[in-house]
This record gives C-alpha cells, sequence and structure tokens, in this order.
C-alpha cells in the first residue's frame, strides 16, 4: 500500500502584483520521485520554498508525514529545521573552508548526535556518493561535480523523510550532469527515498520522475506518469514544453463519431482520429493540428488524395553527422525534421509527410497558440525504411 508522505494543499503564494504560485495541490506517495517541471519563472523554486519553509504562502497547507507544517487558516508554521527534509539546491551551498566530513556531519551536529554515530553516518554516506576518500579534502579543493555530491550527501546523512531538490545538476556540464543523473536514480532506487525535485530539463523530468507535474504561470496543467503525459498531453501548452511537436494551422471540415476531417496548407481531408468521449471542434473551426515528430514519416510518394500525405519541398539538407536535418517547405511555412543518414533527400525534392491518424491531435486555436505555429523543428521516425519502400 502507498502512503502519501508530503501533501500540498491550495497553496499560493504572491510577489507584489505576481501571483507565483497560483492555487497549487499535489501529494508525493513513500518512495516516489515527483517533479516539478516547467519554464523558467513558472514557480517551481518558489512552490518548493514553501515545502521546505523558506517562505510562507498566502494561503494554503502543506502536510509532511501525517504532521501539517504551514496553514495559513490554522496559522501554523513550523521552521525549516523542524519539517525534517533534506534540501539540496543548484548552486550547492557548503562551506568551502570546512572538510568534506565537516559538511556532511553538520547536520548531525545540529541534531546533536554523538561522535560515534556521526563519524559512522557520514562515512557511511560519503561511501554511498562515491565520496568516501575524500573525507579530509577541503571542499573548495572539489569539482563541481564533487561539491554537489557532498551537498547530496549533507541532505541525506540525517535519513530526511523527504528530500527536496531544486535543479541540483543544472551547474553541471553536460556530461556531468548525465552521470549524476543516472547515479542519483541508483540512490534512490537503492534507498527508496522519497523525493520532491524541481528542473526544467525535460530529459531528467521523463527519466528521474515516478510523476511529473508540468507547470506553467504558477499553476500545475497537467500531472501523472512520465509516459502519460508525453503521450497524452491534455493541453497545449503541455504538449509543446514535453517532447518536440509539430503543429499546422488548419479548420475542421468533417465531423464523425470517432474521427474529424480537418484541412490545412491546402491539404484536404485529412483525418483525425477522436478517442471515445472526446471533446470535438465544431465544423469551420479553426484549430491546430499537432503531431510528435517521430510519428511522422517521410515518404516519396505524395500524390494528393492520398490520405494523410502533405506534399512538402525539401529546401535544405543538414548533415549532423549520425543524421540529416530535413528543411522542408509545407505551404507558406517551414519546418525542420531529422531523418536517418539513408534516407537519400535531395534538395528541390518534392517528398511527402505521411501524418498517421491515430496520432494527430486537435487543438483549439487561440491567438497565443498561433504564434508558435510559423517555424518548426521535429524528428521523423522510421522515414529511413519508408524511403527505400518507395
Ligand atoms: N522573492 C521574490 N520577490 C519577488 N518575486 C519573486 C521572488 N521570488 C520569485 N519571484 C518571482 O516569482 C516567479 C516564480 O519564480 P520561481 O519560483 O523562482 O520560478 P522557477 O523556479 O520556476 O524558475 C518569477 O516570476 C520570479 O521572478
Ligand atoms: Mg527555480
Amino acid at each position: 500500500m502507498s502512503e502519501t508522505f508530503l501533501e500540498v494543499r491550495n497553496l499560493v503564494k504572491i510577489f507584489g502584483k505576481l501571483t507565483a504560485v497560483d492555487n497549487v495541490s499535489f501529494k508525493v506517495e513513500q518512495g516516489e520521485v515527483v517533479t516539478l517541471l516547467g519554464p523558467s519563472g513558472c514557480g517551481k523554486t518558489t512552490t518548493l520554498r514553501m515545502v521546505a519553509g523558506f517562505e510562507k504562502p498566502n494561503a494554503g497547507e502543506v502536510e509532511i508525514a501525517g504532521r501539517v507544517v504551514v496553514s495559513t487558516n490554522r496559522r501554523i508554521q513550523v521552521p525549516p529545521e523542524r519539517r525534517d527534509i533534506g534540501m539540496v539546491f543548484q548552486s550547492y551551498a557548503i562551506w568551502p573552508h570546512m572538510t568534506v566530513f565537516e559538511n556532511v556531519a553538520f547536520p548531525l551536529k545540529v541534531r546533536h548526535a554523538n561522535r560515534q554515530e556521526i563519524k559512522e553516518r557520514v562515512e557511511k554516506t560519503l561511501d554511498l556518493v562515491g565520496l568516501a576518500n575524500f573525507s579530509d579534502r577541503p571542499a573548495i579543493l572539489l569539482s563541481g561535480g564533487q561539491q554537489q555530491r557532498v551537498s547530496l550527501a549533507r541532505a541525506l546523512v540525517y535519513s530526511p523523510s523527504i528530500l527536496l531538490l531544486d535543479e541540483p545538476l543544472s551547474n553541471l556540464d553536460a556530461k556531468l550532469r548525465e552521470q549524476m543523473r543516472i547515479e542519483l536514480k541508483r540512490l534512490q532506487q537503492q534507498l527508496g527515498f522519497t523525493v520532491l525535485f524541481v528542473t526544467h530539463d525535460q530529459i531528467e523530468a521523463m527519466s528521474l520522475s515516478t510523476r511529473l507535474a508540468v507547470m506553467n504561470q504558477g499553476h500545475i496543467e497537467q500531472l501523472g506518469p512520465p509516459q502519460e503525459v508525453y503521450e497524452r498531453p491534455q493541453t497545449p501548452f503541455v504538449e509543446d514544453f514535453l517532447g518536440r511537436i509539430l503543429r499546422f494551422r488548419g479548420t475542421v471540415t468533417e465531423r464523425q463519431s470517432n474521427y474529424q476531417v480537418v484541412e490545412f496548407d491546402g491539404v484536404k481531408n485529412v483525418q483525425v482520429r477522436v478517442s471515445d468521449g472526446a471533446e470535438q471542434a465544431a465544423v469551420g473551426k479553426k484549430v491546430l493540428v499537432a503531431i510528435r515528430p517521430e510519428d511522422v514519416r517521410v515518404e516519396r510518394d505524395h500524390a494528393p488524395g492520398r490520405g494523410n500525405i502533405i506534399p512538402c519541398d525539401v529546401e535544405n539538407v543538414l548533415h549532423l553527422g549520425r543524421e540529416y536535418e530535413l528543411v522542408l517547405r509545407v505551404a507558406d511555412r517551414v519546418c525542420t525534421i531529422t531523418v536517418p543518414r539513408e534516407s537519400g533527400s535531395k534538395v528541390g525534392q518534392t517528398i511527402g509527410l505521411y501524418l498517421p491518424a491515430e496520432h494527430l491531435r486537435v487543438w483549439a486555436a487561440t491567438a497565443a497558440l498561433e504564434e508558435t505555429g510559423t517555424e518548426q523543428t521535429t524528428r521523423a521516425g522510421s522515414a529511413a525504411r519508408d524511403f527505400r519502400a518507395g
């Protein structure tokens, strides 16, 4: 049985005229990694800081391990050091003049652990994060990755009930970031600690999370397992933020019970499968038609009248090493897709972009969305095979 470890209820934080966190609610079960994912400024850090107790909400409640630690209604505000949380920041925040051992021992000293216990726990934790041989080294002499490990060890050493991580990998270079990401996953699986993770990096969010919450302008747009959010985005924002997307401006021309027909960029009769009970736009409505790049296929045959194939002109072919980038012109717009090297497309050639009905999604067009629909970058799935077959 899973057990709720952290519950955030209707949190609100207002800075002057800005509602930085707008009625945010979610739960983290024991042993889960829940990620707040979203662009810079969407309220991730502020939410985390309210959970930790560094920021006071204007409204809402936070409950950790069955204990209400903040409630505006009930006037409860437990200070950070009494919330039994471990926290790791983007900026390590370790003490440069102390040794690695002293840094990691610090939270235990604050909690009045005895010398023997401190020694045992620090050594065990340093071993866990791969710093067993660095105990006596001044923290300032460590690399960025090692400093981040110290910071993680310091958060883990007193076995907090929950770990709060705010972009802990963002200051590391790409290679180290990937290595630490894998290590963090291993540690979490090994020790089973509960984590509330904050990042703007979709790869980190997709690979580390049990569930993720996509945030936008202070609110949660969608919360669910990474695969579900990726495959079934509930808003255009989520669809766009998580993964890559190709969008066309179109119009609904026909409605049936399990599919609708749209036209765009002069291409008529594009069928879109509609799942049971899903809402459909009325005939004549302006919509945005979207598809994930990996669901697109490039085909030689671009004869008009064949289902769901849009003719495109290859404007440019860029060699990326393992793959090619095709710059395609579709009516008045340019989009870029990535295809395997063998696809053999040439500049000036006309190709067909096949959009399978079951992978297309239709959104009501809004002004904000239309603006983003002009230039696109996307990645084609099994393009090479289709090219060879053609
Ligand atoms: N102490 C503060 N005073 C005023 N505005 C703040 C303060 N902290 C954060 N903000 C604003 O609140 C919004 C959310 O910030 P933040 O939670 O740090 O976003 P994120 O971590 O998602 O990048 C931003 O617009 C930010 O500028
Ligand atoms: Mg932040």
